[in-house]
């Protein structure tokens, strides 16, 4: 089964044509265009500009896509979109982009949410192993899905089956490596700065709170983090205005404006990911005990982290062998958003609806 997938829920505008067969899928292309260059210049994602650039790159990136998988628009047997959650400027795009061309093609359009979709990026054959040893993820199995927005837990008993176990109660993993790089002076994202740093930082300098690991649930939460960073880089700063108000305090955590020697800043980085990392394997793990689970499935842009995923390999083969667990994480590359992870849910759920029943929905959750 080939499915052109369409993934338009932020600043990425992205295409890809996968193969399905049996427990198998194959990517054949997969293209992407991002308007990030743009939003860093003024610090943050403006949700009409998104929209605007998506328009702009829609039509160009499906068409590379065709090109790069050499196949036509009728040699598609179906087409996947993401319908949320996301910027309703954005998503409308796609999912406009897909309708049309689903009515015109007369071919089936499968709705996909974009977080199920970060799931399914671990079921796309990795081309860096031979096919035939790649063999898909079982069930029952924990999916872990890390990105700016989200952080969420789940149980899958069966393809489609979600079960939440727990999300973050204020900000997402993404997030909080996002906000403390904007400390540091990094622009959006700044989860790979921050893992960039962190290899040279001394782990033994700082120690970071790591809210609700201890408690008997599945939530996180990753706001406590970023306030005790920000009240350590005051303390470290040389920021002249020590008894700044909470005004200028605020101005002075979305500012780069901050005179730290650049082995603090490691520091701040190491000690910062061994946060997030610890809570994030350690509540995993706890979780993967409980359910008796065969896999754990990493996913989401934060899953690009390798100390993350190695932390993970680590915890499952030194520490815990008896668990018999499985540990996949997606391609970096097919870690943040792309729409080979929409094609690939779609196969995967292939519940088709008449195009004039796919309807954008930006609050879209589990
Ligand atoms: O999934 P994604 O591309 O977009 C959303 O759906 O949010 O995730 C983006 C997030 C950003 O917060 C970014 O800083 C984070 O993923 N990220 C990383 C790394 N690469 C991307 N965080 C930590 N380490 C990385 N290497
Ligand atoms: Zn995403």
């Amino acid at each position: 089964m080939t499915i052109l997938g369409i993934e338009t829920s932020c600043d990425e505008t992205a295409a890809a044509i996968i193969e399905g067969r049996d427990d198998h899928v194959t990517l054949k292309a997969n293209v992407l265009a991002t308007s990030l260059a743009l939003h860093a210049k003024t610090g943050g994602i403006i949700p009409e500009q998104a929209a605007r650039e998506q328009v702009k790159f829609i039509l160009p990136v499906i068409k590379e896509t065709l090109e790069k998988a050499n196949i036509s628009l009728a040699d598609i047997d179906a087409i996947a979109v993401t319908y949320g959650p996301g910027l309703i400027g954005s998503l409308l795009i796609g999912v406009e982009t897909a309708k049309t061309l689903a009515f015109v093609l007369n071919k089936p359009i499968i709705p996909v949410n974009h977080m199920v979709g970060h799931i399914y990026a671990n079921f796309i054959t990795d081309f860096s192993l031979p096919t035939s040893h790649f063999s898909p993820p079982k069930f029952p199995l924990i999916a872990l899905v890390v990105s700016g927005g989200h952080t969420d837990l789940l149980l899958m008993k069966k393809h489609g089956g979600f079960q939440l176990l727990g999300g973050t109660r204020d900000d997402a993993a993404g997030e909080a490596f996002d906000k403390i790089g904007r400390m540091l002076g990094f622009s959006y994202p700044a989860g790979p700065d921050i893992e960039r740093l962190a290899k040279e930082g001394n782990p033994k300098r700082f120690r970071f709170p790591r809210p609700l690991l201890h408690e008997n649930n599945y939530e996180f939460s990753f706001s406590g983090l970023k306030t005790a960073v920000l009240r350590e880089i005051t303390k470290l700063s040389s920021w002249s205005d020590s008894s700044a108000d909470g005004e200028s305090r605020s101005q002075f955590s979305t500012n780069s404006n901050i005179i730290l020697d650049s082995q603090t800043k490691k520091d701040i980085a190491r000690a910062t990911q061994d946060a997030i990392i610890e809570i994030l394997v350690k509540k995993t793990l706890r979780a993967a005990k409980e359910y008796q689970v065969q896999s754990i499935l990493l996913s989401g842009g934060v899953a690009a982290n390798q100390t993350l995923r190695d932390t993970f390999t680590k915890a499952l083969i030194i520490h815990n062998p008896e668990l018999r667990t499985n540990f996949f994480a997606p391609a970096k590359n097919l870690c943040t958003d792309n729409a080979a992870m929409i094609a690939s849910a779609a196969y995967f759920n292939n519940n088709p609806l008449p195009w004039k029943e796919i309807t954008a929905d930006p609050e879209l959750y589990f």
